[in-house]
């Protein structure tokens, strides 16, 4: 039998792999240093191929999936994580080009660092206020983005597009049960209304939701990729004259492959006209902008005086798809991702509303979060 070390000799090495809580310039040198290793390490596996190292063959866990008898040392791990990584995409890489995963900015790494430095939990406001408020910050500001008024909108991050699409389905039941499914849970059928090219979270969503996804009601998409809005005005026709109850239309401005967009003010107006002419409650739409919300940053654009000297054939595209995607701020809700659009670490996905009040049929009491409760008292 091997012999073991006494436990405080192990805390001694322990101790190491934590950076310093009090000043201590030495610790913070070595995490500097372990980082900058890190990233040398990672420098020699770029070249002309865009895949870090060449492509991978075979598994790193051949061989022997022991849990580890002991500790292993910083720079061991720091080894293996270099193994982790080899065979992986260079999004940015001159020689690769695909859509959808961009690559981080230095500032946006630098502030998941931060955020792994210190570990914020925004479960309350005094362990990170000021995290909170970047939530709260980013929220009006990309409001004001997309054209939704902030003083009136709310809105918060989430495990990614799917989470987008999660809050607003919750959302939309919700409205449609008149607040009673948090309580009661889902006791009829609720219909979700897409087209044949929303992301394949619909599913997950529905099916997670306990709404089943035998309740979606997907609606045909054109030669654009956009939902036919003859044919979701025929399926809302049909489901309303059935009486059955739709809870949303989600609307996805930007598909995942070939950015179909779909006309979320043609959507609303169509959802307002056949509400109020079946007498029902209008769908909640929900915009999934996971791709395209980063277009609003042309919404006061001026394409004619093209200060920004694109090229005609850029300006005829942008004008074209911002011009699809105007509709947004008609939305409920909308879904962002700053992980496809937004040159941002995964996850970064922001749930915007426009009326925040609706939040707060999904949130809890004080008194049923007994130790947040407690606080302050
Ligand atoms: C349009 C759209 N919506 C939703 C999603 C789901 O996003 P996530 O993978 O971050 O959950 C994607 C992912 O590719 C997407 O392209």
């Amino acid at each position: 039998m091997t012999e073991r070390k006494h436990y405080a000799e192990i805390l001694e090495g322990l101790k190491q792999c934590f950076p310093a809580p009090t000043s201590n310039p030495v610790m913070d040198g070595y995490l500097l240093y372990t980082i900058a290793h890190f990233i040398d390490r990672i420098d020699h596996l770029k070249g002309a191929a865009p895949l870090l190292g060449g492509p991978v063959e075979g598994r790193i866990s051949e061989g022997s999936t022991q849990f580890p008898d002991g500790m292993s040392s910083v720079e061991a791990v720091i080894e293996r994580l270099v193994e982790y990584c080899r065979g992986m995409t260079l999004w940015s890489h001159p020689n690769f080009q695909a859509q959808v995963v961009p690559p981080p900015t230095v500032t946006s790494i630098t502030a998941v660092m931060a955020a792994a430095i210190f570990n914020p939990n925004m479960v309350e406001d005094e362990a990170s206020a000021r995290f909170a408020e970047a939530e709260q910050q980013v929220v009006s500001l990309v409001s004001e983005l997309v054209g939704y008024d902030p003083a009136r909108s709310g809105g918060l991050f989430t495990f990614g597009g799917t989470g987008t699409i999660l809050y607003g389905c919750k959302v939309a039941i919700e409205r449609i049960s008149g607040g009673r499914t948090m309580h009661e849970g889902i006791r009829e059928d609720f219909k979700i209304v897409t087209s044949d090219c929303a992301h394949y979270s619909r599913l997950n969503v529905a099916g997670w939701l306990g709404l089943g996804t035998r309740n979606i009601i997907t609606i045909p998409t054109n030669r654009d990729n956009e939902m036919s809005l003859t044919d979701l005005e025929a399926a809302l026709r049909r489901a309303f004259e059935r009486g059955e109850k739709i809870a949303a239309i989600i609307a996805t401005t930007g598909t995942t492959d070939a950015l179909g967009i779909d006309d979320v003010g043609a959507i609303v107006q169509l959802r307002d006209r056949l509400a109020a002419e079946f007498g029902v409650p209008p769908p909640h739409v929900h915009a999934d902008a996971a791709i395209g919300w980063v277009w609003a940053a042309f919404r006061d654009y001026d394409f004619d005086g093209n200060a920004l000297g694109f090229h005609a054939r850029t300006v005829r595209s942008l004008r074209d798809s911002w011009g699809r995607m105007a509709g947004l701020i008609l939305a409920d809700s909308i879904g962002i991702d700053f992980h496809k659009t937004g040159y941002a670490p995964y996850v970064s996905s922001l749930f915007l509303l426009r009326e925040r009040d609706q939040l707060k049929r999904l949130s809890r009491r004080t008194d049923e979060m007994p130790y947040l409760d407690q606080l302050g008292r």
